[in-house]
């Protein structure tokens, strides 16, 4: 069949009518919202890369925390800005570190929210790089040792799932088993397992304060030209015990999100980074686009991909633009 018989534009003569057929819709439980916590009171810095996004303390993070809740967003994911910062990244597993005491408030103030911590050590280390060093280079298997340390830390502060972000080679393992060793054998792993070594992770850098003073993380995260290596990473942070897989980042890895949706009944998280949400917002400020219009297409097409969650810094105002619509 084909034209004249078959009309496409029938189906589409009609809101109503595009509604039905329509494949893909977001919704609130789609979204999993970043948040930055900082030490001190009263703080509510905005970063000035990322319009609308706030560097917080406790304290304040407990008030738009309520926001979050208020609008239905199942999950938040936390970052740490620390006091103090060494080679060895040894605030990132302190009982009384800022992430810590932030998953503490939360759970008491919104037990309903689900809190999930970054573990990584670039905002803990005073280099900048996800892990510790020998000579230049990231050491892989010592630094697996703190990342799980960091993430029985979380586990005991109450936190819900724990998230690998640093790419070292068997963190998800290692997490997992020191994680069952102290109790926490029902707290899910969610890994960044395939994670690109990604210029659109300028924002989120400043943000969260993790530059690298030397070098780059071409050495530990991916290569952004490969799709296949990705599944292999996949297929080890599954055997390893990941219970959630992610892509990450998202807009320029739809073919990488599709792939690996194709290869694992896992569920599949996309982070939609700092740098995509700055070119929206930077966009629509001068004027260039429509930025409710873009926004809410760029996280269809990554549900489109086939990601059933979002990471996304846009997840506040797209559900308050899905309530309205
Ligand atoms: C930590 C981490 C990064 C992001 C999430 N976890 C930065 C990096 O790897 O440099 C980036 C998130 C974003 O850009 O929004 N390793």
């Amino acid at each position: 069949m084909g034209f004249p018989v078959d009309r496409l534009r029938r189906l589409r003569r009609s809101e109503t009518m595009r509604r039905m057929v329509r494949e893909t819709a977001l919704a609130p439980d789609d979204f999993v919202y970043p948040m930055f916590v900082v030490p001190g009171k009263g703080l509510r810095r905005e970063i000035s890369a990322m319009p609308g996004q706030y560097q917080l303390s406790v304290d304040q993070f407990l008030r738009e925390l309520e926001d979050v809740a208020s609008l239905r967003i199942p999950a938040v994911i936390l970052f740490g800005v620390p006091e103090v910062k060494d080679a060895a990244g040894s605030s990132a597993y302190s009982d009384e570190g800022v992430v810590q005491q932030a998953i503490r408030a939360a759970k008491r103030e919104f037990p309903q929210v689900v809190v999930i911590t970054d573990v990584c050590l670039c905002e803990y280390t005073s280099h900048g790089h996800c892990g510790i060093l020998r000579g230049e280079e990231v050491d892989n298997d010592p630094t697996l040792v703190v990342l799980a340390r960091e993430a029985v830390s979380h586990a005991r502060a109450g936190a819900d799932m724990v998230a690998p972000s640093d790419m070292m080679d068997g963190r998800v393992g290692a997490i997992r088993q020191a994680l069952d060793a102290e109790g926490f054998s029902h707290l899910p792993v969610m890994a960044y397992s395939a994670k690109y070594a990604s210029g659109f992770y300028g924002p989120f850098r400043e943000a969260a304060e993790s530059t690298p003073q030397f070098g780059d993380r071409q050495g530990y995260q991916m290569d952004p030209a490969n799709a296949r290596e990705a599944l292999q990473e996949v297929a080890l942070d599954i055997a390893e015990g990941a219970d959630i897989v992610m892509v990450k980042p998202a807009l320029s890895y739809l073919d990488v999100i599709t792939r690996v949706h194709a290869l694992t009944p896992k569920p599949l998280a996309a982070y939609n980074v700092s740098g995509e949400y700055a070119m929206v917002k930077a966009a629509a400020r001068a004027g260039w686009i429509d930025e409710r219009r873009v926004t809410m297409e760029i996280l269809t097409s990554i549900k489109r991909a086939g990601a059933d969650l979002i990471l996304t810094y846009h997840a506040r105002e797209a559900c308050r633009w899905l309530s309205e619509a």
